[in-house]
């Protein structure tokens, strides 16, 4: 079947092989992963000098550090001598420096270099020049969000714009304050799916009904298959006989203060691009960040974030946590059947939107017109 014989309303997926070429997951890394902001590291995890985490952005490993200042830095984690990686830990903390454990080069939490061992006979090497290698850092929401752009692109014209659009406007997401919240609940998931999966998947709801038993019991609307992208402006309305957005619809904990009537007993899901979901209720913020590892790998990690008040008293989140971590694993696992497929000649050229997923079909252009233009 070619583009033109479908149907009107049903619409061309990508082919199989945008899930499992790696030519096609290099592009992706060069001109969307190390291009965009990328959500890496929440602030708080790294709450005095010298805490540190290491994440892989594209095909970089990237170190986030605090300074002695306060401020948070991002630099590429390759020594400037012979190219050793610098922090070979996921995270950590040092005292003052970082020093490569070869020849023993030390780079201030800066990144600049300080101390270079002198044998005799060795010219000086000059510090200004062969400090670690900077990457612009922006933090929002109480996350840095990194570039590794020569030139990255607007923070307000992308990953802002991409929240205002489906808020119907940025002032909606000041209401829950999310830069003040604390973390409840964090899980990683390691999800053997391409990241476009897991993206389009979040973008949809066609499958709430078959796979999301809790979900739709607590957001009825979404049993009839409409995409919370769909609930621009107003959100998707809690059923009438649920108390909260928990496992069971019992109530949750503290509502979030700057909450708005209108925002009260509703849902929004966002998609930031390229790799942040955030979802919103009255009394928490759920966001999930993905790492795209491998065509076939994409580990995933998402926070519950609730008033500090809330965590620091040790109320009982169990069945405000359960609700999407049941449908993160009931979508995970979704995502890993369809990877599993997508080699097969009975998808290399992909299938079909039906109406209520076309706006995934924006998404495919995006990805698109980013990595074969
Ligand atoms: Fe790091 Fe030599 S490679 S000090
Ligand atoms: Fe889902």
């Amino acid at each position: 079947m070619t583009t033109t014989d479908l149907p009107q309303s049903l619409l061309p997926t990508l082919s199989g092989r945008y899930y499992t070429d790696p030519a096609v997951f290099a592009r992706e890394q060069e001109k969307i992963f190390e291009t965009d902001w990328f959500c890496a590291v929440r602030s708080a995890d790294l709450p005095a000098a010298g805490a540190f985490e290491t994440v892989q952005i594209g095909r970089e490993s990237v170190i986030v550090a605090r300074a002695r200042d306060g401020k948070l830095g991002a630099f590429l984690n390759v020594c400037r001598h012979r190219g050793a990686r610098l922090c070979t830990e996921d995270r950590g903390q040092v005292k003052r420096a970082f020093q490569c454990m070869y020849h023993a080069w030390t780079y201030g939490l800066d990144g600049k270099l300080i101390a270079a061992p002198n044998l005799t006979g060795m010219p000086d090497v000059d510090r200004t020049e062969y400090g670690l290698t900077r990457v612009h850092l922006r933090e929002w929401l109480g996350y840095a969000w990194v570039s590794l752009a020569g030139e990255p692109p607007s923070f307000e014209g992308t990953v802002m714009a991409d929240v205002a659009d489906r808020l119907g406007g940025l002032q909606e997401l000041d209401a829950y304050g999310i830069e003040d919240l604390a973390l409840g609940k964090r899980i990683e998931y390691d999800v053997k799916a391409n990241w476009k999966q897991i993206i389009e998947n979040f973008m949809e709801c066609y499958h709430c009904a078959t796979i999301h038993p809790e979900l739709t019991e607590v957001l009825p609307e979404f049993a009839d298959g409409y995409a919370a992208q769909y609930f621009v402006g107003h959100g998707a309305e809690f059923g009438e006989e649920v108390a909260g957005f928990t496992v069971d619809g019992s109530e949750g904990v503290e509502r979030l203060p700057g909450v708005g009537e209108h925002q009260d007993r509703r849902y929004y899901a966002i998609t930031v691009r390229p790799q942040v979901f955030v979802n919103l209720v009255p009394d928490h913020v759920i966001l999930h960040r993905m790492f795209p590892l491998a065509p076939d790998r994409t580990i995933v990690r998402c926070d519950w974030l609730y008033l500090p008040g809330v965590v620091e008293s040790g109320v009982d989140l169990t069945r405000s946590v359960e609700l999407f971590h049941r449908v993160n694993q009931q979508d995970f696992e979704a995502c890993e059947r369809c990877q599993l497929a997508m080699g097969s000649r009975s998808y290399a050229r992909g299938g079909v939107l039906v109406p209520s997923e076309h706006h995934i079909g924006a998404f495919h252009d995006w990805v698109r017109a980013r990595t074969e233009g």
